[in-house]
């Protein structure tokens, strides 16, 4: 996993490459958070409502098979948990099973995680929330010494923003944290036309243009950056062969930038990009080389009425 190690650094090595990118983790300021939550709600993005209508199905068959698998009552890992608002659907299946339930939602952006613990702990008083501050291999390293059964979530296709050997080097790190009782619940959104791809990448309302900006407005605040937003635009694209979706922000002139915190000037030709973002689209063979490959078998899957999105539980082979 090639974790962010400092904005400065990220920034400095994707915009001073040959080909320009930078990692879609610096979307998620504060700012971003809320814009992200906002894409959620948007009538083009599917993959949330299609989650949430999976977890609303079949939540108590998702956490009967991740019991059957464990001796002892589950705690609940959740990496990347934002606000949590999905994961309080299955939550609530598990209370109705288990009683009273741990669930320690991990984040690299405090607000979310304040509003879901602010939240849970109005409308469900049986879960133990203790909420985790920090990146996905500082939450798993403390999973690994907790006692008992565990679910580890890693929901809403946030996987898809890995590349294959990156993702099977994080479910890798994952299985090591589930030791023999574990289950590990994979949220993936699948291949499907472009024609309904595109638009969740690239809403009416521009919500998705502003996220994808918001990156460049937070060198500019967090490094003194001066990107004049009105010379870049959104572009979304769907990449048939490596099966995703790519975000990149287009330079709509030739231009140079300073950045003062880098002491860095970076030169954009016209209509040259950034990559943003790779939103990666599974069929079943893919998920289940990339769990075979960390070592992972599945048990089950769940799909939404329409397939556009699976869930899959996973344990240690
Ligand atoms: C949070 C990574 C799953 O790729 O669909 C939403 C982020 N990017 N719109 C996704 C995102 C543009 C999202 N993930």
């Amino acid at each position: 996993m090639h974790d962010p190690t400092t904005l400065a650094d990220a920034v400095r090595r994707g915009l001073t490459a040959a080909a320009k990118s930078l990692p879609p983790s610096l979307f998620y300021d504060e700012r971003g958070s809320r814009l992200f939550d906002r894409i959620t709600e948007l009538p083009e993005y599917y993959l949330t409502r299609a989650e949430r209508s999976i977890f609303e199905g079949a939540g108590n068959a998702i956490v009967a098979e991740a019991a059957r698998h464990a001796a002892s009552p589950l705690t609940v890992l959740e990496l990347g948990a934002g606000n949590a608002s999905k994961t309080q659907v299955l939550l609530r299946a598990l209370v109705r099973r288990q009683g009273s339930t741990r669930f320690v939602p991990a984040d690299v952006s405090p607000a979310p995680l304040e509003e879901a613990r602010a939240r849970l702990a109005r409308e469900e008083p049986q879960l133990d929330v203790r909420p985790h501050l920090g990146t996905h291999a500082e939450a798993l390293a403390a999973a690994r010494a907790w006692d008992g059964a565990r679910l580890v979530l890693f929901i809403g296709s946030s996987i898809g923003n890995y590349e294959d050997e990156d993702a099977i080097e994080l479910l890798t790190e994952i299985r090591r944290a589930l030791g023999a009782e574990g289950s590990l619940l994979l949220g993936t959104d699948l291949r499907k036309s472009p024609e309904l791809l595109l638009p969740a990448y690239d809403d009416a309302q521009g919500v998705t243009s502003e996220f994808n900006k918001n990156v460049l407005r937070r060198i500019n605040r967090e490094l003194g950056g001066r990107f004049d937003l009105e010379c870049f635009r959104h572009v979304a694209l769907w990449n048939d062969a490596a099966s995703c979706i790519e975000m990149h922000l287009e330079s709509t002139r030739a231009q140079r930038v300073r950045i003062d915190a880098l002491d860095l000037e970076v030169s954009f030709a016209a209509r040259e990009r950034i990559h943003t973002e790779s939103s990666h689209k599974y069929d079943e063979g893919r998920v289940e080389r990339l769990l075979a490959a960390a070592g992972l078998a599945r048990s089950a899957e769940f799909k939404d009425e329409r397939s556009l999105f699976a869930v899959h539980l996973a344990h240690a082979r």
